[in-house]
């Protein structure tokens, strides 16, 4: 059985720890896809140390030239995606077209984010004083900490690693545990792209055992993490007491309002693909809907026939439109909040129960009705394949409500009023708008990232992500000083 290790300075190594975590594939529990060697804090100290170390040679490279090692990235991993795709849905679940288009998208990342090593670093400004040159220069940030979650395993690293590099910075990689392999084969593709030794490491293992060690350690100078509000706000935390910059993209808990005049088939199909793609498992993922109380009834249907439509089995077989959710922990808490969800009285519209196909952690596509505002199934993020459906009275409400929560990532409003639509866009507190279109979804040229509990710091990838991989260097010049 393969085992993978740590790469650490352009070299892959055991870990001190001595230990190995063993992968299971969640759509067959019995199925072991092989080892990842678990890093102690020793281990991520090498890594920071070399990370450090590679820090002046790479940020000597021109841009230009940094992006070339991006492109070749993108070409490796391309002709990869293949195995990397398949990887990914034995580690985490998702369906094999799923991680294939991720893997895709992780090259047009690369692409992205290589082109802009061509475009501009800074800003020439007019001085007050004579003869002067101002210059407004952005210069990197330092060693980045890059912590990743197991539900994107290809992308988002991706998207937090081609900026970080392309902007000048050696990176300390820690992915989510249960998808190591995956990480293993992409930070491969970095190496076999040429990228300098110690300008890319990665370390397997715990955030609990590793994760502080990323946030606190002085040749650290910036943490970008995508993943939970509790590890999150600890790093926000520890980075501040540090000093460090840190960028956090957290949970959602993204409405879609559906108004009576909006074209009902596309709402319901897409208010279906957004709480079911990814087996609900995006923090973009749609989990509230916010449906004019005239067309609730007729919203209904249309929801549980896309709903019936969906068919669940191994991600790697043809024809299955929904996976399993990624492992035991996942399973035990989404079929806690459908407990809760029936106990709390909202009305199962359709699924709620769990599957037994080779012992795998299926849930089936899960719909609620008539559920309330006060529901913990519409207050808390859940993280799996599951929506609650409300009646509202109007546009107003569904506004009030939808904006009623802690999370401010994503939002929709389906509608063919401009009047309501423009409304919505003005007024919905999140990061990211959708008219007529589903919560999820990212485009690299796009800031990416909420406001309230769902992020902090600089969005992710666009031009916002050089406000946080580089730091502004003002540099006056004075040729004529005397
Ligand atoms: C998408 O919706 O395609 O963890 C991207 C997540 C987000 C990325 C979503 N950071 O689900």
């Amino acid at each position: 059985m393969a085992n993978y290790l740590n790469f650490i300075n352009g070299e892959w190594v055991s870990a001190s720890s001595g230990e190995k975590h063993e992968h299971f594939n969640p759509a067959k529990p019995s199925e072991s896809i092989g080892f990842t060697e678990v890093s102690a804090v020793e281990d991520v100290e090498k890594a920071i140390e070399a990370a450090k170390n590679a820090a002046s040679g790479w940020k000597a490279m021109s841009s230009v030239n940094r992006g070339e090692i991006l492109r070749k990235a993108a070409d490796i991993l391309e002709e990869r995606a293949d195995d990397i795709a398949k990887t990914a849905t034995q580690e985490m679940g998702k369906r094999f077209v799923e991680t294939k288009g991720e893997a895709l998208r992780g090259a047009a990342i690369l692409r992205y984010f290589a082109q802009e090593g061509h475009r501009k670093k800074g800003e020439v400004l007019p001085s007050a004083a004579d003869g002067t040159t101002l210059l407004a220069v952005r210069v990197p940030v330092g060693v980045v900490a890059a912590i990743t979650p197991w539900n994107f395993p290809i992308a988002i690293p991706i998207w937090k690693i081609a900026p970080a590099l392309v902007f000048g910075n050696p990176v300390v990689w820690k992915p989510g545990q249960e998808t190591g392999i995956t990480a293993a084969k992409v930070a491969k593709v970095f190496e076999d792209a040429g990228l300098p030794a110690g300008v890319l490491n990665l370390v397997l293992g715990r955030g609990s055992v590793i994760g502080d060690v990323l946030t606190t350690h002085k040749d650290v100078s910036a943490v970008t993490f995508t993943g939970s509000n509790a590890v999150g706000q600890n790093i926000a935390k520890l980075a501040t007491a540090g000093g460090k910059k840190f960028q956090l993209e957290l949970g959602g808990k993204n409405p879609a309002v559906v108004l009576a005049d909006a074209n009902l088939d596309l709402a319901a199909r897409l208010v279906v693909e957004g709480a079911m793609k990814q087996t609900g498992q995006r923090c973009t993922a749609t989990s509230r809907a916010y449906v004019e109380a005239s067309i609730y009834d007729e919203f209904v249907e249309k929801v549980i026939d896309n709903a019936k439509q969906i068919t669940i089995g191994n991600g790697l077989q043809d024809g299955i439109t929904m996976g399993p959710v990624a492992s035991k922990k996942q399973f035990d808490t989404v079929t806690g909040y459908i407990q809760k969800g029936k106990d709390e009285g909202a009305e199962l519209l359709y699924g709620g129960s769990t599957l037994d196909i080779d012992g795998g952690y299926y849930i089936e596509p899960t719909i609620f009705g008539n559920a309330t505002h006060e529901m913990t199934i519409v207050k808390e993020e859940i993280f799996g394949p599951v929506v609650a459906l409300m009646k509202v009275a109007d546009y107003d409400e569904a506004l009030e409500k939808a904006n009623d929560t802690i999370y401010g990532l994503s939002a929709a409003v389906f509608t063919n009023s401009l009047e309501k639509a423009f409304h919505f866009i003005e007024n919905s507190e999140v990061g990211m708008v959708q008219i007529n279109g589903e919560t999820g979804g990212a485009e690299p040229q796009a800031p990416f990232g909420g406001v309230k509990a769902s992020g902090q710091g600089p969005k992710e990838q666009g031009q916002s992500a050089a406000e946080f991989f580089t730091t502004n260097k003002t540099v006056t010049i004075n040729p004529f000083a005397k």
